[in-house]
């Protein structure tokens, strides 16, 4: 099944997401809809905030950033209940996107790398370092189960000339090529 996605203007993207037990109903389906729907809209990461789940579940594939990079090939993983522990290194700009926030790029400052905790779709434990963009792949999607969007993350006056675009957004007047929904 392919989720519409949640769209900027949605309070449901602003919660904190809670944590989910192993025994959460149809978990699996709920990841495997998840990878589907990242595939469909093209996307490299999807939290489930963005499907309408204010749950701590995000997935991610960065093979299609690969062109440049052949580590990113085949890097899909999904992390549940996942703690980024530790940030660090130097800060490292990268243009971010949001399938909630279409049409949407801009420069975003983070740290290099960073160590997360998280389990998988079995619940089996994982901590682990990442950097560069795998780093930041998932500190995007991280945000998002605590109710950040990159756009928070950009400078005050670079926001504000967003500011007609993201209330398009909003409003539901964006042009988009995959379905989106706004969620109270
Ligand atoms: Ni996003």
């Amino acid at each position: 099944m392919i989720y519409p996605i949640v769209v900027y203007g949605s309070p449901l993207l602003r919660k904190i997401s809670q944590e989910i037990s192993k025994d959460y109903p149809e978990l699996k389906q709920i990841v495997y809809n998840m990878f589907e729907t990242m595939y469909v809209t093209d996307g490299v990461g999807l939290a489930a905030p963005q499907i309408g789940k204010s749950i701590r579940i995000f997935v991610i594939d960065t093979t299609a950033l690969s062109e440049d990079d052949p580590d990113l090939e085949g890097f899909r993983k999904v992390f549940i209940n996942p703690k980024i522990i530790e940030e660090k290194g130097e800060i490292f700009t990268y243009t971010e996107g949001c399938l909630s926030l279409p049409d949407i790029r801009e420069d975003v400052d983070r740290p290099e790398k960073i160590r997360v905790q998280y389990y998988d779709e079995e619940f089996n434990f994982f901590d682990e370092n990442y950097h560069g963009i795998k780093a930041r792949v998932i500190q995007h999607e991280y945000d998002h189960l605590e109710g950040i969007l990159f756009i928070d993350r950009i400078a005050p006056l670079k926001r504000k000339m967003l500011k007609g675009k993201l209330n398009d957004i909003a409003k539901g007047k964006a042009s988009v090529a995959y379905k989106t929904k706004l969620v109270k």
